[in-house]
């Protein structure tokens, strides 16, 4: 990399979001989201509480070169390069494409499109893992120093997982979930109640009336804090569900709004409690410099909030120490790709269109 200025084209189809990004960097490595575009399948996916594969991948062909062409032209526009659709893709230097994990069917529209655009103007590829995407999500546009070790919780609808990081792209999994997602769990809770998907924001919201309403310091959990005295760093959202769910079957039918704003609160504080502590814990016992959180559920204002209060009384480390991610980087984005992309091509990590391949259970550290 010897300009001055790196340009990183990235593409993520892993789930239900049809994203692409082109990302500048300059030679201090600071990023500069210079044209995005995301394109939505919630509204889709809705009637059925959940994304609906054969239909993800089917909205991903329909949305890919739509959303390319649009990403380009704000490119185009921004730069001011008066330039036609081939001759912007020739001024990029490198291509970035999510390989997995994901939806089989949803990572190859990616994969495919990547390969074809990467074959034609000869760009070298960097592959990306979705999730060392979304821990990359907290160096964009961050001026924040993160010093390493690293801790780093990802919560998002599909993972649950602390990783320590000794170093860039080097990746240890200390611990997981071992039923459902915290995501996952929201979402499931958001249905019983008859709110909607996806669940994160909404039970979000309605955790914050419900505090508005009621002012008392007597606090007594309804909901159990799962594996929070364990002695690994696991998580376990599958019992926390079933509790709401057995809750729910001794209250009357239709729920009143205040009881759908007690079991969100409620809920909402047993999940937040336990991933807020075992990231601490790991932390503690690893000796972290800073504390990343990234994924969907890291857009969650009680676990940011919590997560922030709780350093200073369980470990050494100031605010300074912990990054979240900008609200519109914590769900699925292209920009996060692009961000690890950088620093791959940093390592040397860099391939051919030849060498993209969807694997839709890949390891974080493949
Ligand atoms: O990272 P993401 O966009 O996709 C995956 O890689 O899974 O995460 C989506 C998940 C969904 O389960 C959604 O309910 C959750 O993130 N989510 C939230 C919030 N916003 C999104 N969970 C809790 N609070 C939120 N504010
Ligand atoms: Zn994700």
């Amino acid at each position: 990399m010897s300009k001055t200025q790196t340009t990183i084209l990235a593409i993520e189809t892993s789930c239900d979001d049809t994203s692409i990004a082109i990302l500048e960097f300059n030679k201090f490595g600071q990023s500069e989201v210079i044209s995005t575009f995301t394109n939505s399948q919630i509204s889709k996916h809705k009637k059925y509480g959940g994304v609906y594969p054969e239909l993800a991948s089917r909205e991903h062909l329909n949305n890919i070169l739509p959303v390319l062409k649009t990403t380009l032209k704000e490119y185009s526009i921004i730069k001011n390069l008066k330039l036609k659709t081939k001759n912007i893709i020739d001024s990029i230097d490198y291509m970035a494409i999510t390989c997995g994990p994901g939806l089989i069917g949803s990572l190859l529209v990616g994969t495919e499109t990547a390969k074809t655009l990467a074959y034609i103007f000869k760009k070298p590829v960097i592959l990306v893992n979705h999730l060392e995407g979304h821990i990359y999500s907290n160096f964009i546009n961050n001026s924040q120093k993160l010093d390493f070790p690293i801790v780093s919780l990802i919560a998002s609808g599909g993972h649950t997982s602390l990783i320590l990081m000794k170093n860039h792209l080097d990746y240890k999994i200390i611990g997981q979930t071992q039923d459902d997602a915290a995501g996952e769990a929201y979402d499931k809770v958001s249905e019983m109640l008859g709110l909607g998907y996806p669940g994160g924001p909404i039970i979000d919201k309605y955790a914050r009336q419900f505090k508005q309403a009621k002012r008392s310091n007597n606090f007594n959990p309804l909901f159990p804090r799962p594996m929070l005295g364990s002695k690994n760093f696991d998580f376990s959202f599958s019992g926390l569900k079933t509790s709401v769910l057995y809750y729910l079957r001794n209250q009357k039918k239709p729920y009143s709004e205040k009881l759908k704003q007690k079991v969100a609160y409620e809920f909402q504080e047993a999940a937040t409690d336990v991933l807020v502590k075992k990231t601490l814990k790991t932390a503690q016992k690893y000796k972290a410099k800073s504390i990343l959180i990234s994924g969907g559920v890291s857009a969650n204002s009680k676990l940011r909030e919590k997560m922030k209060q709780s350093l200073y009384r369980h470990t050494e480390l100031d605010s300074n120490s912990l990054s979240v991610p900008e609200l519109k980087f914590c769900t699925d984005n292209a920009s996060m790709i692009a961000q690890v992309a950088y620093h791959k091509i940093l390592a040397g990590k860099v391939n051919n269109w030849y060498d993209i391949k969807a694997n839709a259970s890949l390891d974080l550290n493949n």
